[in-house]
């Protein structure tokens, strides 16, 4: 992997959408990597979401690069959820400490995992705006390959406070909730048919696609993961990886669209 960009790439989440169904998963996690999403995010804090995606890559885990996290309050309960991940064929490329759970405590026995080979970024996810001084000094500890942050027309929080600072540090930004999480109404909201007519000539023919290329547009971010449970929207989702990226005018419209 390359030393700081992963992308602009469409992955794939797996919270709230990967529970204890491996069948499912192994058919959403087949769909993505057949359209070019190879990257999948996952957390012991899902459930069963992780062993599914276990179940999933077996026979093609070469294939894919595997974002998972650590979440835990000691040191002792994150080498136990490590040893868990064996699932992944002894190796977890993106590593990530998540929601800054004793993220001063875990980074030491992560980087003697990354320094042995076994894990290829380490990275920290934070869900809640109101914990970005925090996230600001972890990034600042200068330890960290990548931060995982929400965006989206209606959360952007982040953009102003996270996106330069990783810029300024060189550190890979991996996208959350692109599409504003399980429960958003915007994504529900679909737009006409009309409204999307001028970013048909960017690939885009849902509105999914529109938030996703939205995201990807803005040069300081490298990966959106978008979860899904149907492998249909997994192609779909994939998709928005592909095709010209969206200037200035086409962003304006998708946050115009999505603020309706
Ligand atoms: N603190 C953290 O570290 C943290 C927090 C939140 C999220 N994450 C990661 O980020 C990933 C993405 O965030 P998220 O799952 O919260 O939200 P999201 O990806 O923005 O939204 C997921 C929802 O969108 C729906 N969806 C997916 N593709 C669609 C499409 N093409 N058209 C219409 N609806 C579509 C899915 O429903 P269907 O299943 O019905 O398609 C699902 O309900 C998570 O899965 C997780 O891996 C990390």
């Amino acid at each position: 992997m390359e030393a700081r960009r992963l992308g602009p790439v469409v992955g794939l989440g797996t919270y709230e959408t990967f529970l204890d169904d491996a069948l499912l998963a192994a058919e959403v996690v087949g769909a993505a990597l057949g359209a070019g999403s190879t990257v999948f995010d996952s957390s012991p804090m899902y459930g069963a979401a992780e062993a599914s995606l276990g179940v999933a890559l077996q026979g093609r885990r070469e294939r894919g690069v595997v974002a998972t996290k650590i979440w835990a309050e000691s040191v002792a309960e994150g080498r136990r959820q490590y040893e868990a991940q064996r699932r992944f064929f002894g190796r977890v490329e993106i590593q990530q400490v998540h929601n800054l759970v004793a993220w001063r405590e875990h980074l030491p026995w992560l980087e003697e995992e990354r320094d042995a080979g076994r894990i290829d970024r380490i990275g920290v996810t934070h869900y809640d705006a109101g914990g970005l001084g925090e996230f600001e000094d972890a990034m600042r500890s200068g330890r960290f390959d990548a931060v995982q942050i929400p965006l989206n027309p209606l959360e952007r929080e982040c953009e102003a406070r996270i996106l330069p600072l990783a810029e300024e540090l060189g550190i890979a930004v991996l996208v959350m909730r692109p599409l504003g999480g399980a429960r958003a109404a915007h994504v529900r909201r679909e737009p006409s048919e009309g409204d999307l007519e001028p970013l048909r000539p960017f690939g885009v023919e849902t509105w999914a696609q529109a938030l996703l290329k939205w995201c990807l547009a803005d040069h300081r971010v490298d990966l959106v993961i978008p979860a899904t449970s149907r492998p249909g929207r997994a192609i779909e989702n994939a998709a928005a990886g592909v095709g010209p990226a969206f200037g200035p005018d086409e962003r304006r419209l998708v946050e115009q669209l999505a603020c309706a």
